[in-house]
């Protein structure tokens, strides 16, 4: 059944309390729950109907008496309740170590651990199971004290002791109203690094990271990063932390990165975990992101929460901006916070783009869903955190700090929407940017679509006059064929044709937002000396594609002076983008010119730039961007236009590449830093550069180096550099140091997922890659069943590894239809997220278009796929 937006009414009762037992048993797990109901006056009366999924009912009772009832599909439906408040009693079993789809309470490594976002709370018990119900829960637990010693629910701990045969028990109490989604419960036997805090407003804390036994010594960045994020959030917005005691937990089988339930998050190891050895400095940033995005949500999410599912922005949104200006102010630098939002950025071209652009693009608040778990997507997380920067852009750093303190004032414990968020910055604010377009400004959220832009300067030397003419025009997506215009601030400053920063009025003012609210508008800037590079959107300004029409010469220009590091390096791209276009468009090979061949030198041996810079400068820009850019495409074309690109990248700055990584080697013990990372990075990709270079020179010295820095490298960030250059070009070396590898990581699970993912994105050679895949998904440490160890393959293939996966024969879309079809019968949300490698088939070109339509054809004739899986491969094919 598909839910509409506009459908959205009150429930019509509420629930106030909660008491929950469990008896917990992987087997058969006792739970009881008593609720506190009441009638909602503002609604006609009607039956109570709970949402209950997988559950064994045993009894009903209402103020401790039996009551008829019915059950209707996934509805206990009580026809008659009380119009008086009254004490609801359920008791029911579920079966955790049967529960693979990983959403409710089941179990891992022996353990138990529970997922309720979005309606995993329906698959423990009987509930009102939306997120505008909140309750305030009581929870006893009660488990084998020797097999589960460690007992944790949401709160604070009240009280806890021994039974009888063995058994123990722990009673928590959660002050907090919350939504069941927030609810969590783990039990098993887990040990903790602990750490006291006293925040600024001079209360104490405790905070608690949980894992397994033997895996304490890879909490330490994890912590770090908590305390950090604690920090921040009071300093920066005035949040501070509200409970006594606040728990993480590491857990091997999860279907996201983590879980933000009240006062007990809970992780994906691959999200928390990290050791020198075992992780990678890419790591090290997401586990800092990413803690932080659960702490950062106690306040944008739990506090103030969501008032249906179609409001998932207002606090993805909003808690990805706050995690992403987070980890920029814990880079530091001017640099190395540019190199941040160029990260976050060539993240969200390479991943909502293309959803922005195929069969599942939908508004950031969409309209209509049948699956809620398949709108936990790029356009809600990334582009909705564009869409709040946006406001900061338009009112100002300290404008929305006040948006956001009346945000709180007046939203707290409430469940609300995206239109409160966008009063409180507006009304914050009054006379702003965003104030007075707020009805259009708010199209962001209903509009699918990224808006194309196009620039076009003109310059009159007689009156000194530059005139910028703006147009925009946002595609058509399914479902929305007619689009207005959106509000889009350009920030943007003006060069001269040496590079110096031209004053844009009396006042010497040298940057400037423009906002772009009309389909056409032209903005006239006098007293500009000579003819101007005009450097528009400005550190990202505004999820949109811009056509700025500047030639080669233009770009040269920003790359090299512009005072914005992001169009810096966006020049850099935009060069490169150029050249790879037109050797598509034109069918022909593609050589690099000498200019081109001379700019990236520039970059690379530039006496100040910053290595982490450089590296993304001179990273060419990915297949699914470039996809992007073309009505329809061919994979293969792709691939090898950036492979040649590469290659003679590689050969013509082999000296240069050289003496980088000479110049870029790390002294002294590891630290995730940015400057250590960004000189390893750039590192690493000299290094694979040179390993490239040397499969067609014939060169055996870089290949030996590589294998010996392989061998010898002291963190997984030049372990796994020195392999992937290995993998990628000189298979005769890649293959004893795979087998090395996994040896030496046989025990280390999130490591092999690196050996598999590794493996499965390789650059595709004559089919070389997509049959390693297949060979791996029989190898004795393959599973489908872990989340992470099926993406570290089937994802990598599908969705990172575009000309491996789209072969002339369809083998590849024959192996997804295969693949997906195991998963979703263990695991439906996972095989969803295969399932979207497939998004994009209708602009694919021919042979590839019609055998991925006869692929998806193939999985929706299945007459009972999940929920999940059939809304992506229906929406597929009505999107041909
Ligand atoms: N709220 C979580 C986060 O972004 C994501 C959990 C979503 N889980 C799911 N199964 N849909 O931090
Ligand atoms: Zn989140």
């Amino acid at each position: 059944p598909t839910i509409q937006r506009l459908d959205y009414q009150q429930p019509t009762f509420w629930i106030r309390k909660v008491d929950l037992s469990f008896d917990l048993d992987p087997a058969k797990t006792i739970v009881t729950s008593k609720l506190q109901v009441e009638r909602n006056r503002a609604m006609p009366h009607g039956p109570l109907r709970l949402h209950g999924e997988e559950l064994n009912l045993l009894r009903v009772l209402i103020n401790g008496a039996g009551v008829s009832f019915r059950q209707e599909g996934h509805e206990l439906v009580i026809d008659n309740p009380p119009d008086e408040d009254f004490l609801l009693e359920i008791r029911n079993t579920i079966c955790p170590e049967k529960n693979t789809a990983l959403s409710g309470l089941y179990t891992s490594g022996g353990s138990f651990f529970t997922q309720c976002e979005a309606e995993g709370f329906r698959r423990i018990t009987y509930f009102l199971d939306r997120p505008d119900v909140m309750a305030v829960y009581t929870v006893t637990l009660r488990a084998d004290a020797a097999k589960y010693p460690v007992l944790l629910s949401n709160g604070n701990l009240t009280s806890s002791g021994s039974l009888d045969n063995g058994r123990h028990f722990a009673v928590w109490h959660d002050p907090f109203p919350k939504p069941s989604y927030l609810f969590a419960v783990v039990a098993g036997d887990l040990v903790a690094r602990e750490q006291r805090i006293r925040t600024r407003a001079g209360k104490d804390h405790l905070l608690q990271v949980y894992v397994r036994r033997g895996d304490l010594e890879k909490t330490e960045h994890a912590m770090n990063s908590l305390i950090a994020s604690i920090v921040w959030d009071e300093a920066r917005f005035g949040l501070p932390l509200d409970l006594e005691r606040f728990m993480v937990v590491g857990v091997s089988d999860f279907n996201m990165g983590a879980m933000e339930n009240k006062g007990l998050n809970i992780f994906n190891t691959a999200a928390l975990l990290a050791s020198p050895a075992t992780a990678t400095d890419a790591d090290f940033a997401r586990i800092e992101s990413i803690v932080a995005h659960e702490y950062f949500h106690n306040w944008t999410g739990n506090r103030v929460t969501c008032r249906d599912w179609f409001q998932l922005s207002l606090k993805e949104g909003l808690t990805v901006f706050r995690d992403q200006e987070f980890s920029m102010d814990m880079a530091g630098t001017p640099s190395a916070r540019a190199v941040c939002r160029i990260q976050d950025v060539r993240q969200l071209r390479a991943m909502q783009f293309p959803e922005d652009s195929g069969a599942m693009a939908h508004p950031v608040r969409p309209d209509s869903y049948s699956e809620i778990n398949n709108f936990y997507t790029s356009t809600v997380y990334e582009k909705g955190s564009e869409v709040v920067r946006m406001y900061q852009t338009l009112v100002g750093r300290k404008g929305f700090e006040a948006g956001m303190k009346l945000y709180f004032e007046r939203h707290d414990g409430q469940a609300v929407t995206c239109d409160d968020f966008a009063a409180a910055i507006a009304d914050a604010n009054p006379g702003s940017d965003l104030a007075t377009r707020l009805d259009s400004f708010k199209r962001w959220y209903s509009q699918a679509g990224t808006p194309r832009v196009t620039a076009h300067g003109e310059y009159d030397a007689a009156t000194q006059a530059f005139t910028l003419r703006l147009t925009q025009q946002t595609p058509a997506t399914p479902g929305q064929t007619d689009k207005l215009p959106q509000v889009i601030p350009v920030v943007m400053g003006l060069l001269d044709r040496h590079g110096a920063a031209l004053p844009l009025d009396a006042n010497g003012a040298t940057e400037r937002v423009l906002v772009l609210d009309q389909a056409e508008q032209t903005f006239v800037f006098n007293g500009i000396a000579s003819e101007p590079v005009p450097s528009l959107l400005r550190g990202f300004s505004a999820p949109v594609v811009l056509n700025d029409g500047l030639s080669d010469a233009a770009l040269l220009v920003l790359m090299r002076h512009d005072s914005d590091p992001f169009n810096r390096w966006e020049a850099s791209q935009r060069l490169a983008l150029n050249r790879i276009l037109h050797a598509l468009r034109a069918g022909q090979p593609l050589t690099l010119s000498p200019v081109f061949i001379d700019a990236m030198r520039g970059v690379l041996n530039h006496p100040e730039l910053d290595p982490a810079f450089k590296e993304l400068a001179l990273t060419l820009p990915g297949e699914a961007y470039i996809a992007e850019q073309l009505d329809t495409f061919d994979p293969q074309a792709i691939h090898a236009a950036v492979m040649a690109a590469q290659t003679q990248l590689a050969s013509a700055l082999r000296d240069d590449w050289a003496a980088a990584f000479e110049a870029n080697q790390v002294q002294g013990g590891y630290t995730p830093d940015p400057v250590s990372s960004g000189k390893r990075a750039l590192a690493n990709l000299a290094l694979s550069m040179l390993v490239l270079d040397a499969q067609a020179t014939g060169d055996t010295v870089w290949p030996g180096k590589a294998y010996q820095r392989f061998k010898d490298a002291s963190n997984m960030t030049d372990r796994l550099g020195a392999l992937s250059a290995l993998v990628n070009a000189n298979a005769a070396l890649a293959a004893p140091a795979l087998e090395r590898f996994h040896a030496l990581f046989k025990d280390d699970a999130l490591v092999i997922d690196k050996w598999f993912a590794l493996q499965a994105r390789a650059p595709e050679a004559e089919g070389r890659v997509f049959a390693r895949v297949k060979a791996l998904t029989k190898h004795a440490d393959f599973t489908l069943k872990n989340p992470n160890r099926a993406r570290s393959l089937l994802a990598s293939l599908c969705m990172a590894n575009p000309a491996a996966f789209h072969r002339a024969d369809a083998a590849g879309y024959v192996f997804w239809a295969e693949q997906v079809l195991a998963v979703d019968a263990i695991n439906p949300q996972l095989a969803s997220r295969v399932a979207r490698a497939m998004d994009r088939w209708a602009a694919l070109a021919e042979p590839y278009r019609s055998a991925a339509r006869e692929a998806i054809a193939r999985v929706a004739a299945k007459p009972d796929l999940s929920s999940d899986v059939r809304e992506i491969v229906e929406r597929a094919l009505a999107s041909g």
